[in-house]
């Protein structure tokens, strides 16, 4: 008989639930993106939380209705608690906690970032360790070594923007609005990567420190001398977006690699919203071909936030029943490494726990 962890994603402006057996067989994923942040540039932590408030119980409902299954199926709730937006974590862990209590069924809360990562067992559920893993998202750039799943070590993060957020922010500089990401990787189609080159910032050998504010300050002065109107020529944007979107992908891949040789890892993952960029997994595909590297992604689908990656990184902590109490609270701290509060609790175990 199988095991059903229903889990809960609403860190920033999407609202996700998805339903896993304890084997990795995804039974359903269901994201509620919040579009009314579109017409602001930007997402609005308060409009965030109060949309997550709004939606939260049919996007649980619909998780449960494709999978399937009903509330008394449920054995355990996940829920990413950080980093994120803190109105926004507190929606979904509130309603988690009451969820799990009111069941009668164990808490998990998973790092935001790690389940990032974990996305890739669900199409690899037995893949092992060491690897190093490249978050990339809207408000975290981090170079992750697994050696275990006990020794994990930060080989790198961005010392000011995130790489998602120099999306966004190039994006708004061009006028292609939010989310820039898939906007500037559309436009980039039709451009010259090498029409100007943009700074790479930090490329001192041996830094695993990324760093994009002056990338994004670049792309700004540019577009200032040039005094032209982008607007008017499609064709400028495009190359613009192009050679930008190159610098990013060009620092993104050089350090990863480098590291991944000189600490002879031989597998890298690439993590993260941005990890849905076709232009940076290709270039990923072409450095692991070109060193010997093992890279694998999460699907695509997979990449932005969702539920389902949360219900991934769940499943280790459910087998070795590392539960949360329902006292755990949300945090926006920013960083990888596992800062839940989930710890063995007998109080908490159910009985039918089969592991
Ligand atoms: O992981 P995610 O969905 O949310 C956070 O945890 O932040 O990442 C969102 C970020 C945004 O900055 C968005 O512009 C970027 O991922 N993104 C992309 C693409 N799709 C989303 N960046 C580049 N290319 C894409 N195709
Ligand atoms: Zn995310």
């Amino acid at each position: 008989m199988s095991n059903y962890i229903l889990a809960f994603e609403s860190s920033c402006d999407d609202t996700a639930a998805a339903v896993i057996d304890d084997k990795y067989n995804l039974c359903s994923n269901v994201v509620g993106t919040q579009v009314i942040h579109d017409r602001y540039g930007g997402v609005v932590p308060e409009i965030a939380s109060r949309e997550h408030v709004k939606t939260i119980m049919s996007v649980a409902a619909e998780a449960l209705r494709q999978a399937k299954i009903e509330t008394g199926d449920i054995d355990a709730v996940a829920v990413s608690n950080n980093p994120g937006l803190i109105g926004s974590l507190i929606v979904g862990l509130s309603f988690a906690k009451g969820l799990a209590w009111s069941l009668g069924v164990p808490l998990i809360t998973v790092n935001h970032m790690q389940a990032h990562i974990e996305a890739v067992r669900l199409t690899e559920p037995e893949l092992s360790y060491p690897y190093l893993a490249l978050v990339v998202s809207g408000g975290h750039t981090e170079l992750v070594w697994f050696q275990s799943a006990e020794q994990v070590h930060i080989a790198g993060r961005t010392l000011d923007d995130a790489a998602g957020e120099a999306f966004d922010k190039v994006a708004k500089l061009l006028g292609l609005g939010y989310p820039g990401g898939p906007r500037i990787e559309k436009a980039a189609r039709d451009g010259n990567p090498d029409f100007v080159r943009f700074p790479r910032g930090l490329r001192q050998k041996g830094n695993y420190n990324f760093s994009f504010s002056g990338l994004k300050t670049a792309v700004s002065d540019w577009i200032r001398n040039q005094g032209m109107d982008l607007s008017s020529s499609l064709q400028l944007t495009a190359d613009v977006a192009a050679a930008f979107q190159a610098s990013v992908i060009d620092s993104l891949a050089s350090k990863t690699f480098s590291f991944a040789r000189s600490s002879q890892i031989p597998t890298v993952i690439l993590a993260g919203g941005v990890a849905a960029n076709r232009t940076l997994r290709d270039r990923f595909i072409d450095e692991g071909r070109k060193w010997g590297i093992r890279v694998i992604f999460p699907e695509i689908r997979f990449c932005t936030d969702n539920a389902a990656m949360v219900a991934a990184a769940a499943i280790p902590l459910y087998r070795k029943r590392l539960f949360s109490p329902l006292t755990v609270n949300a945090s926006s701290r920013k960083g990888t490494v596992q800062s839940s509060k989930n710890m063995p609790d007998p109080s908490l175990r159910k009985k039918k726990i089969d592991v």
